[in-house]
Parts: C-alpha cells; sequence; structure tokens
C-alpha cells in the first residue's frame, strides 16, 4: 500500500499559508493517484512533538535492553516517528523560512527522527533512496545572485540532513517573495510573487503524480 508522510510547519492556516496550500495541491494530486493509500500527518505547528532532552537522546545512543522504563518511555515516542519515516513510499514537507531557516518545529522532528545506527550513519538506512519533497515558501528571494542568497539556510539545511545524513533524494518547491503584497517596499515585485506562486502550484501538482507513479500500488 502506498503510503505519503505529509508534514506542515507554517505557523498559519491553510488559508493564510503559501507553504500549507502547496503542499495541499501535492497531496491531492497525489491522492488522485492512490485512493486507496495511505496518508500519514503531522501539523508539527499546532501538535509539534517534544524536543529532545536528556533521557531520549542517551536512550538514542544505548541498548535498548537496557533503557530505564523513563528511557524506554521516551524512546517509544522517538520511535513512532522513525517507524512513520521508514513506512513512506514519500515524504512531503511544508518548510516555511523563520528568520532564515526552518520552524523550530520541523527542528525538533528531525532531531528526533536522525538516530546514528538506524536513519543515519548506516549504509543500509531504511531511508535510503527515498524522496522528500520540500515546500520552501518565503517572503524574500534567496535565489543564486541575489543580494541574500547567503542567508539560505533552509534548502541548504535540509540537503544536508536528508541527502548527506540520511541518504534520502531532496526536491524542492520554492514559492518565494510571499511578503510582497503585505510590505509596501516590496510592491514592485508583486508580479514575480505571483508567477512564483503559480509555478509552485504546478511544480506540486507535477512531482505529487510523479511521486505517486514512483510509489508502491
Ligand atoms: C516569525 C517569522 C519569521 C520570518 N522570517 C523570514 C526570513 O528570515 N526571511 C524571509 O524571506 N521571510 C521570512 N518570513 C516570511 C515567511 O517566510 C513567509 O511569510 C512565508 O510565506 C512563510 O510560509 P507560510 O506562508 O507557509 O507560513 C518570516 C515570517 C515569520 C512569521
Amino acid at each position: 500500500m502506498a503510503t505519503l508522510l505529509h508534514l506542515d510547519s507554517s505557523l498559519f492556516p491553510e488559508s493564510a499559508s503559501a507553504s500549507r496550500s502547496v503542499t495541499a495541491a501535492f497531496r491531492k494530486a497525489w491522492e488522485e493517484q492512490h485512493p486507496d493509500g495511505t496518508v500519514i500527518y503531522r501539523d508539527l505547528a499546532t501538535a509539534p512533538v517534544p524536543h529532545l532532552d536528556a533521557v531520549t537522546a542517551s536512550a538514542g545512543f544505548s541498548d535498548p535492553a537496557g533503557h530505564t522504563p523513563e528511557q524506554a518511555a521516551a524512546f517509544a515516542g522517538r520511535l513512532e516517528l522513525i517507524e512513520e519515516l521508514e513506512s513512506a513510499d514519500a515524504v512531503l514537507i511544508g518548510a516555511p523560512m523563520y528568520n532564515f531557516t526552518v520552524p523550530s518545529t520541523l527542528k525538533a522532528w528531525l532531531d528526533q527522527v536522525i538516530l546514528m545506527g538506524r536513519t543515519a550513519g548506516v549504509e543500509a538506512s531504511p531511508v535510503k533512496g527515498a524522496p522528500v519533497y520540500v515546500v520552501a515558501s518565503r517572503g524574500g528571494s534567496y535565489a543564486p545572485g541575489t543580494p541574500r542568497e547567503g542567508y539560505e539556510y533552509v534548502q541548504n539545511y535540509l540537503r544536508a540532513i536528508f541527502v548527506d545524513m540520511l541518504g534520502m533524494e531532496v526536491d524542492f518547491i520554492v514559492p518565494e517573495l510571499t511578503m510582497a503584497h503585505s510590505n509596501p517596499a516590496m510592491a514592485e515585485l508583486i508580479p514575480l510573487a505571483e508567477t512564483s506562486k503559480a509555478k509552485a502550484h504546478e511544480d506540486a501538482v507535477a512531482k505529487g503524480k510523479a511521486a505517486a507513479a514512483k510509489a508502491a500500488a
């Protein structure tokens, strides 16, 4: 059975969120190809996963057979998130840029699922080669050649995590300049923002279909 893991992390509801509206378009395209497929959904903004703490982190570095009851309980929560990731044919993530990087709720999820010896640091990781589609919305533009290019810590960070640490394949959809409508200083960029938004929605549908075609029947 085809499985999509869908995470959103925008602070705002879909009606006011660039990333949520694009992840919704991707998911709809995916679901049309897999009406009986499974979508595991997590809204990390409204239901954040816990930050790693000393108990949970130390449980990840020690033999489960020797876990204290406290470590075992904390580790079970971590395993639930890891198993969701491992079960997915494709992962879809809404990752708006907040203060140059990903929302802290998405970072907390990543810290939970990156487990050395299981999802990371091993040749035969169960997540190796799985596709991750990231909708990286941002108020400005950090495209190559723009003045803020060097401040781009969403795509650069997530590429390092998903490709270099987890061995997954990452693909980005980037609705940019989303603040052009609300920031008068960016008014002249509205046409570019509209073009970016339209392209993001087109890309979401195309990539949602492509991800569905790759998934198990
Ligand atoms: C707390 C906060 C911090 C932000 N920081 C940045 C930033 O560093 N760079 C940027 O281009 N836009 C920034 N923005 C604008 C968002 O990236 C933009 O609104 C984008 O559309 C967010 O995706 P969303 O609409 O799905 O929430 C910020 C917005 C918020 C709420």
